[in-house]
């Protein structure tokens, strides 16, 4: 199999794409997040997610979308891929799910009091998401990107992540990182405030390497050669947690801009 390179139009697309074939796996290992980031959510925006009219855009199988649900809030999913957008529906039925992307959202003008992307806006073009963004919520709304990323201050989260970027050429959450108001809004039109927000699971060790596994680097990088990588990690972790249990340590990063109170 040829790999594109790590940064350019196809390998992106690709992994964009990925996570499709793995929906299983990804509903039952990946990480929710935490009801801190909830609230955070709330005092920035300066309104409960309970009655809120919210759009979650590449909801994916639903992590996110649970959550802010059972918040209270009014919520309705959009989601691009085929395979992530049939886990959703196996695992809420009840909750509203369309087809579509955050580049050409499939939503009326100027209803959404907010509009959320859990681990999905980096892979929109912020020339065309931000346009969107601002179309889809009422003055006054409020636009919440976030994403989970590895504790690099935890030394064997730095280890495991600097294996990955030697191996596959890139760390699995080191891009998320460096998100910032700039790179999420090259044209500038959405003041954004950021916080970070840390918070850890203990999961047996299976779970930490499926979760893993269902990263797009390892999903387009060809099944050998992840598998590889895969149980030489198990490995080095049986040595820090050798009873199994591996405590994952994420750093929440919310970028929050509310749109201007009059259209
Ligand atoms: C890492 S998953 C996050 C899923 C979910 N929000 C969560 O928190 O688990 C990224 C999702 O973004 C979707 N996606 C890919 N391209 C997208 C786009 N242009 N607009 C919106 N979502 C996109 C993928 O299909 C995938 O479901």
């Amino acid at each position: 199999m040829t790999t594109p390179r790590a940064d350019s139009p196809a390998a992106h697309s690709a992994r964009a794409h990925s996570f499709n074939a793995a929906a299983a796996q990804y509903a039952a290992n990946r990480p929710s997040y935490p009801p801190a980031l909830f609230e955070a959510i709330e005092e920035l925006s300066g309104r409960p997610l309970a009655g809120s009219r919210v759009a979650d855009i590449g909801a994916g199988t639903g992590i996110a979308t649970a959550r802010l649900r059972e918040r209270g809030a009014d919520v309705i999913a959009v989601e691009p891929g085929e395979g992530m957008a049939a886990q959703f529906r196996r695992g809420l039925p009840d909750v509203p799910m369309i087809r579509g992307n955050g580049n050409a959202l499939p939503l009326a003008d100027h209803r959404l009091d907010l509009l959320t992307y859990a681990q999905a806006w980096h892979w929109t073009d912020p020339a065309r998401s931000v346009p969107e963004a601002l179309r889809v919520l009422r003055p006054g709304g409020a636009l919440a990107l976030w994403w989970n990323t590895d504790a690099l201050d935890v030394p064997w989260t730095a280890e495991a992540a600097a294996r990955t970027e030697r191996r596959f050429g890139l760390s699995v959450s080191a891009e998320k990182r460096d998100v910032n108001a700039r790179v999420a809004d090259p044209s500038g039109r959405l003041a954004f405030t950021r916080r970070t927000i840390r918070w850890s699971r203990r999961v047996p060790l299976d779970t930490h390497l499926a979760n893993l596994a269902s990263h797009s680097v390892f999903l387009t990088h060809g099944e050998e050669r992840s598998a590889a990588f895969l149980a030489e990690e198990r490995e080095h972790l049986l040595a820090v947690f050798p009873d199994g249990i591996v405590e994952e340590t994420y750093d929440v990063i919310l970028l929050l801009a509310r749109t201007p109170a009059t259209a």
